[in-house]
């Protein structure tokens, strides 16, 4: 046997004894390394004489991509054998209950905001709206164009908007400052009829005691034949009555003023001012805005309007969950102060319930 096959031996031999990856890389290093045993060896090339110095040169190549090739397999082969290994040694039971992971308190909760929208989503569905997702990021043309907000439009400059830089298909980008572009991007999807809600984030230029730069909107839209004002009223008659728990909850249409209805209303339910009661005391609270969606945001969204009507309603979530558990400041959502969400927080496996008397 000479030397290169004798290397080859021994190289497999001290591979196949290296059990894990830092056994491996001493083997590696010991012969491929720089002052490795095959390194030397092609160093020492350079001292054969002429004639011979091919043929061993040859040899040489041939010894170091079978060494390479013997160095990657046992690689791979250890690390199959420790993922393996691992995969035996990790099973775990995926049947357990959790663990408490935060065993000096209470396991996590549910945000009020996340819980109010749970509970419209809950509401809206028994009665066959689905939901769809607007984008946080959208183009004028999503927030106000097509939404029948021209660029010169008062409301507009109504709200505060984050411009963002760029633009998307040759538009502006901003931050949306209403859900409504999810009616937009709804009629655009989906073919009518349409009943859907779009839950989601807003945003506008505005801080202060009862105004957050981000915040959170319900967006409903249902588009069909035969709608009419009655059903606007019935569906968020319903919807106001099953969210508060109060079958007998006062509501009240107010004319009002949107862009992308015609006509607008302003929602208002009844309470009492001097001790915050809801249900009772005459006095109004406006919780939300509706209407008949406007012709042309149908043909906007190339729905015949003269074959489809619907209407449109909007609502702040932070407002609907204020008004509901008596939270008072708005800025409180979003500090992350653990005692507030203790305090504030839902538990995570009560279901997000109908209330009682209420058949929406
Ligand atoms: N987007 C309106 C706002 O942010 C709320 C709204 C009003 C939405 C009337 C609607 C609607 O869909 O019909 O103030």
């Amino acid at each position: 046997m000479n030397d290169l096959d004798a290397l080859i031996r021994d190289t497999h031999a001290a591979l196949a004894e290296a059990a894990d990856l830092r056994a491996w890389d001493t083997v590696r290093v010991a012969v491929l390394g720089k002052s490795g045993t095959l390194t030397a060896l092609l160093k020492q090339l350079g001292q054969f004489p002429a004639e011979q110095r091919r043929e061993r040169g040859a040899a040489l190549n041939q010894v170091k991509d079978t060494i390479t090739n013997a160095v990657e397999a046992r690689r791979a082969a250890i690390e199959q054998a420790e993922m393996d290994r691992r995969l035996a040694a990790e099973r775990m039971d995926v049947s357990l209950p959790p663990r408490n992971s935060a065993p000096d308190g209470p396991p996590g909760l549910v945000h009020p905001i996340s819980r109010t929208m749970e509970e419209m989503a809950a509401i809206f569905g028994a009665m066959g709206f689905a939901i769809v997702e607007g984008r946080d990021t959208e183009t004028d043309w999503f927030n106000f164009g097509a939404l029948n907000i021209p660029a010169h439009h008062p409301a507009r400059a109504d709200h505060d908007t984050f411009y963002l830089p760029g633009t998307r298909d040759g538009r502006p980008l901003l931050l949306r400052t209403q859900t409504s572009d999810a009616q937009i991007i709804a009629m655009l999807e989906q073919e009518p009829p349409l009943r859907v809600i779009a839950p989601g984030r807003t945003y506008r230029a505005d801080h202060d005691a009862t105004h957050s730069p981000m915040f959170h909107q319900c967006e409903g839209l249902v588009i069909d034949r035969d709608i009419t004002l009655g059903h606007l009223k019935g569906c968020l008659i319903d919807f106001l009555r099953a969210f508060f728990g109060l079958s007998s909850l006062p509501v009240r249409f107010r004319a009002s003023y949107f862009p992308f209805t015609e006509p607008s209303m302003e929602v208002d339910i009844g309470w009492n001012r001097r001790t915050g009661e809801l249900g009772a005391g005459g006095d109004w609270l406006e919780v939300l805005g509706s209407g008949m969606v406007q012709p042309r945001v149908l043909a906007n969204c190339g729905i015949d309007p003269r074959q489809w009507q619907g209407f449109a309603f909007g609502m702040g979530v932070e407002r609907l969950t204020m008004l509901k558990h008596g939270i008072p400041d708005l800025r409180t959502f979003f500090e992350s102060d653990l005692r507030w969400l203790r305090h504030y927080g839902f538990s995570a496996l009560s279901p997000a319930i109908l209330h009682e008397g209420v058949a929406p």
